[in-house]
């Protein structure tokens, strides 16, 4: 019997570098999604059988169901043994300068992606769990943006708290049916997504009257965190993806992960522990916000 991984976002970042792991267990067929036909390449170049890229727009529903049927008729009655969704976007700009299309797009990739897929994907989920002594899995790519706000990127939190409160909510029903709900808490990770955010971010004041104002506000994506003097302490996409490979293979994975310092400190700490007047005054003094 075939042991089917589902993998969104295997393009780039951490989806990636979950892939190169998943890679190294011959035990794994894995089914990667791709936008782009230069991505197809980069998948046929890996010239492994094992990989079996399928093209979708994941902010695009019917994209999805037609994924979906062809994941099922790829996997068979094998059913599928996890379901990975990694990929994501981010955008960060002040509410006044922001667009709806950019917020729906955040919410369609971020948050109704996945809800679809691990809809449409229950009944082969189903038939592995049903089948194996190990049983199949969800794992959610979240973030500590899906447990704390900050200022300027809404999208993002409002799409990231969405699906965190998904994920926990499908973990009390899918495990009825013996499928894991996993929750996956990243910290600040060098990949594309950085740069592309510090990019939203002063595009979306150019030109305007409070240019001055948010540039100050602003200086917490003023370099791209990759480059700048945190840069030491953010986790590589390397150590996300071989961290979240370990927490799937587990026989009985925990409801949620924090995988990394700032983001253990986030979720345990900032978000449990502290008074909301502490937490917002916090984040105030990070983007110079006090009055
Ligand atoms: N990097 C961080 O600091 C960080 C922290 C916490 C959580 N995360 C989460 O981790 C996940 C991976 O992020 P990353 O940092 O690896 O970002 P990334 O390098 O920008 O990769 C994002 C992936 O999502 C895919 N994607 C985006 N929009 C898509 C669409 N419409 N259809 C299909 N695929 C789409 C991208 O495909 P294309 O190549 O086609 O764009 C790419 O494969 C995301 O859910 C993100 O929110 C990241």
């Amino acid at each position: 019997m075939k042991r089917f991984i589902v993998l969104t976002g295997a393009t780039g970042g951490i989806g990636q570098e979950i892939l190169k792991v998943l890679l190294k267990n011959d035990k794994y067929n894995i089914i990667v999604s791709y936008r782009k036909e230069s991505q197809l390449n980069m998948f046929l170049e890996m010239d492994d059988e094992r990989i079996i890229p399928i093209n979708a727009d994941l902010s695009k529903s019917d994209d999805i169901d037609k994924l979906s049927k062809k994941i099922k008729s790829h996997v068979s009655n094998d059913g599928i043994y996890a379901l990975i969704n990694c990929a994501g976007l981010a955008d960060a700009t002040p509410l006044e300068y922001s667009s709806e299309k950019k917020a729906r797009e955040l919410m369609e990739v971020n948050y109704f992606a996945p809800m679809k897929l691990t809809k449409n994907l229950l009944s082969d989920l189903k038939v592995y769990s049903d089948a194996n002594a190990v049983k199949s899995r969800v794992v959610n790519v979240a973030s500590w943006a899906g447990v704390v706000a900050q200022p300027f990127i809404p999208f993002y939190n409002a799409s990231k708290f969405a699906i965190m409160g998904f994920s926990e909510s499908i973990y009390y029903d899918l495990g009825l049916d013996n499928i894991h709900v996993v929750s996956i808490i990243p910290g600040v990770t060098k990949t594309a997504l950085l740069s592309k955010t510090t990019g939203s971010a002063f595009d979306s004041i150019k030109g305007s009257s409070k240019y001055d104002k948010y540039n100050k506000n602003f200086k917490m994506f003023s370099t791209d965190p990759s480059e700048g003097p945190f840069a030491k302490f953010l986790s590589s996409s390397k150590k996300a993806g071989e961290n979240i490979v370990s927490i799937l293979e587990k026989d009985n994975p925990k409801s949620r992960y924090a995988i990394a310092s700032d983001a253990k400190f986030m979720d345990l700490i900032v978000s449990r522990l502290f008074p909301v007047k502490m937490r917002l005054g916090m984040m105030k003094r990070m983007y110079s916000l006090e009055k």
